[in-house]
């Protein structure tokens, strides 16, 4: 009696674990336990044994049943938790997966590497520097007197009178010259800080700047080495022009435009139906500039220059309005 216990068992558990929904192990359940199943024929026939043995007999069965009774409430559990009444639906393979999409690289962050890229195979080497600047880098060292009106154009963020957010990279000239002896050759990529909002212009935006200085470096160079930089950028077909300017720190200054890349100089919204675009502030690097970080005036001169990257980004991807760089609207960004 107890082997044939033991046997049922086992086959009602072995059933069990290969009950693949809810409607088998409901059969099961009828098999084995049911009112006509067979456990319950098992106990009936414990009145055919002889009185002595019927005692331990009916304690094994009842202990089985109870174990296989609490075997079915937990198989049901498991099916049904599994959600679906039938486990090869619940896992459809057909099903697309879920998309993990892929980030990419912030189309400024992208422009900066390629700007960077076409000087550093010029030779230039790359400086960085503090967002948070001293009045005397900002605008004294670079030959802005304290009430010059040249300070007027910069709309700066002060930290305090004597610190401010930087307005442009140019403190990264006299930080550079301070540091090094000539020849210098560097660009100083970087975010500047402008008390300025609309939709040509953003509190925050970013400049790259550029000091060669040598002996015998001349307006040529400046000329040159920036109308290189632009046809490798934007294309060798690019026309531009040098226009006069002022800026304290040089002088000669000009700003460069060049041929509108939206209609190709015949005049549009973008160029204001100039045809041409403004894209960087340059000159030769003023002898009072060189005189505050220590440099022989007889013996050396350089040129420098400054564009802003936004503005570059924004002509070559056609981008109109500078806020979608800031934005971080991913259907944008998605896009370069
Ligand atoms: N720092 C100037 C600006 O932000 C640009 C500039 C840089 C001009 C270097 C001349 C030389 O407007």
């Amino acid at each position: 009696m107890k082997s044939r216990i033991e046997e049922l068992e086992a086959a009602a558990l072995t059933a069990l674990a290969g009950a693949a929904n809810l409607a088998a192990l409901k059969d099961l359940s009828v098999e084995y336990l049911g009112r006509k199943g067979k456990v319950t024929a098992l106990l009936r026939s414990l009145g055919s044994l002889p009185p002595e043995e019927r005692r331990e007999a009916g304690a094994l069965v009842n202990a089985a049943k109870e174990r296989l009774t609490a075997a079915f409430e937990e198989a049901e559990k498991r099916l049904a938790a599994a959600g679906d009444e039938n486990p090869e639906d619940a896992l459809d393979v057909t099903l697309s997966g879920r998309p993990h999409p892929v980030g990419g690289v912030h189309p400024l962050t992208r422009v900066l590497a390629e700007i960077c890229d076409v000087f550093t195979r010029m030779g230039f080497g790359v400086a960085k520097g503090p967002e948070v600047e001293l009045d005397w880098y900002n605008f004294e060292a670079l030959n802005f007197p304290p009430d010059h009106p040249a300070r007027e154009m910069q709309d700066t963020f002060f930290i305090s009178e004597k610190v401010v957010l930087r307005t442009h990279t140019s403190p990264l000239q006299v930080r550079t010259m301070e540091k090094t002896a000539p020849p210098v050759r560097v660009i100083a990529p970087g975010k500047v800080y402008r008390c300025d909002s609309d939709n040509t212009h953003t509190p925050m935006f970013h400049q790259v700047e550029g000091l060669v200085v040598d002996r015998g470096i001349g307006f040529s160079d400046l000329k040159g080495c920036l109308t290189s930089f632009i046809h490798r950028f934007f294309g060798p077909e690019i026309p531009l022009r040098f226009r006069p300017s002022f800026f304290p720190f040089t002088e000669p200054s000009a700003e460069v435009d060049m041929g509108c890349v939206m209609c190709k100089g015949k005049g549009c919204r973008v160029c204001k139906d100039t045809g041409w675009l403004e894209i960087l502030g340059s000159g030769m690097v003023h002898p009072a500039v060189f005189e505050n970080v220590g440099y022989d005036t007889s013996v050396y001169t350089g040129f420098a220059f400054g564009m802003g990257v936004e503005r570059i980004a924004m002509l070559k991807y056609g981008i109109d309005d500078l806020r979608k760089f800031f934005e971080n609207d991913v259907r944008f960004l998605a896009q370069f």
